[in-house]
């Protein structure tokens, strides 16, 4: 009978797809290349269709373990062989990765607890006009939104913040204030990616809830600090560029720009270093700012220290106060080597009010690493009630490039208390017992399910770390022990099973 593969590689959004039919026998072959190099090579909208004649009349190749053709068993059912790489520009997390995202979460967990945050969490789909804003961002255009199969509008959330005024609205007044909240949550933007800009990235939060001066931004940029210093990083390695959207403000209070511009003046003016000066004149322009008025923002732009500031805005400026609060502040706290005024900083989020910061690498090559400010009247904008607001997201890409960068990651291998074995499939409830006793005490036990002879649990043993093996014997089980081995020492002596710790 011939055998027949016909093969269809389909790939707009890099998927592949995979036909089979007519596949007697059962001689499968595998689709090596184009998983990863090819596909991730690709962009979103090529499409590449293999004619399966190749595959077919080709070599026989490697059987797939996991690539589900082995379950393929009727000539009429048509099977498909995915992709096994993640959509582009996610991530998966094997063992290896994911101990070291689990590592980071853990010290954002820690310092959150640090400063007494308490953590919270929210739906990774929520409502799509929770991130429905006019004021042309880009984190509105790279928004994954669809249809849910009740006709409802929904959008896997590219940001925390909107989530955190949901839930703050809807508690309302039972909420007592401040509120100082944290949260780790995947957020999706459809990026183009780049170094540490990816599709899905991981963010940690902090937000305060109530409180009005800047002695919360402090706080907030305080607690960053400390994640810097307990992951090695310094002073000399990061910084924070730190100015107030109360700077362009007052400049457009100055030359008359109706209020309800300032969001889309801010998005505007947040492109500066994106695309060339005469696009972003153009751009305001077109909104209805006077060429008087835009040259006055783009000069006001370019200062870096607060005095010029003061100078050019007098001292009876609300930002002028805020900021020179804020770097007293930090002064107090220790940090002001970490921080700097920078009017550029703006941010590219409508819903920031007053100070705003971010986190950069003093080496020039990476993204922001993180960025927040107060947004005291975002709630007001999804219904609720305002309050004062401020936070930051941090989010776990950049950081790893850095930490990467500077030899800052810790190795972290897997852990574990014990290996337990028994010596004849017999025992092997009998060994089930022994890590039973075990695991009640807190230990760790990696109980081998199958017949497996020494030397594969030797090695197995020194993959997974484990400290010590215990063998169940015929000869020791019938006396109530076990033959314990210290995988360091090579010690080893039989013990009763209520002796094990
Ligand atoms: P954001 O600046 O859009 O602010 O994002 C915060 C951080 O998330 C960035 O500095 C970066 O570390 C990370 N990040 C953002 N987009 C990506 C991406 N495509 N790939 C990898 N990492 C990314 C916000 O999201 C605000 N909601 C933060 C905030 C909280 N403001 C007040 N509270």
């Amino acid at each position: 009978m011939p055998t027949s593969a016909s093969v269809l590689f389909c790939c707009p959004h890099l998927r592949l797809t995979l036909r089979l039919f007519n596949a007697f026998p059962f001689r499968f072959r595998s689709i090596r290349p184009l998983c990863a190099s090819h596909a991730s090579s690709f962009t979103s909208g090529d499409t590449a269709v293999y004619n399966s004649n190749s595959l077919d009349k080709g070599n026989s190749i490697a059987h797939k373990r996991h690539g589900g053709l082995e379950a393929f068993s009727s000539p009429t059912v048509e099977n498909v062989a995915i992709d096994v790489n993640p959509p582009r520009g996610t991530r998966d997390f094997p063992p290896e990765e994911m101990r070291l995202r689990s590592w980071l979460f853990q010290n954002f967990r820690e310092v959150s607890a640090l400063f007494a945050f308490e953590e919270v969490d929210f739906p990774v789909l929520e409502s799509e006009a929770l991130f429905i804003r006019k004021a042309g961002e880009e984190i509105s255009e790279q928004l994954y939104n669809f249809e849910d199969k009740g006709g409802r509008r929904v959008a896997l959330r590219p940001e925390l913040t909107p989530s955190l005024a949901r839930l703050v609205i809807q508690k309302g007044k039972a909420l007592p204030l401040p509120v100082k909240w944290f949260t780790i949550g995947q957020c999706w933007r459809y990026e183009r990616t780049t170094r540490g800009r990816r599709r899905e990235h991981y963010q940690w939060n902090m937000d305060i809830i109530g409180v009005q001066g800047v002695a919360a931004e402090a706080e907030l940029i305080f607690s960053i600090v400390i994640l810097f210093k307990r992951l090695g990083i310094t002073s000399s390695d990061v910084g924070f560029k730190v100015s107030s959207r109360k700077v362009l403000q007052a400049v457009l209070q100055r030359y008359s720009i109706p209020e309800k511009l300032f969001g889309k003046v801010c998005i505007i003016i947040d492109k500066m270093d994106k695309i060339p000066k005469e696009e972003i004149e153009k751009e305001l322009t077109m909104l209805g700012i006077p060429m008087e008025a835009i040259n006055g923002l783009l000069q006001i732009l370019s200062l870096k220290s607060v005095p010029e500031l003061e100078e050019a805005l007098g001292s009876d400026a609300d930002a002028v106060d805020d900021l020179k609060d804020l770097f007293l502040l930090i002064e107090q706290y220790g940090c002001s080597n970490w921080i700097q005024f920078d009017a550029s900083i703006v941010r590219g989020l409508a819903y920031y009010t007053g100070v705003v910061f971010e986190g950069f690498d003093r080496g020039g090559k990476l993204r922001a690493i993180c960025g927040g400010g107060r947004y005291d009247q975002l709630l007001s904008k999804l219904g609720g009630e305002d309050l004062p607001a401020c936070g930051f997201g941090f989010g776990d890409a950049v950081i790893f490039e850095l930490l990467k960068e500077r030899g800052l990651l810790p190795e972290l291998g897997p852990k574990v208390d014990y290996i337990v074995l028994p010596l004849d499939p017999q025992l092997q409830g009998a060994a089930a017992m022994v890590a039973s006793t075990l695991r009640e005490k807190g230990r760790s036990v990696d109980l081998v399910l199958e017949n497996k002879r020494l030397k594969w649990v030797f090695k197995h043993a020194e993959r997974i770390n484990a400290s010590k093996l215990i063998l169940v014997g015929d000869s020791e089980w019938q006396r109530g022990m076990v033959r314990v081995k210290n995988l360091c020492s090579r010690e080893e002596s039989d013990l009763p099973l209520h002796e094990l710790e």
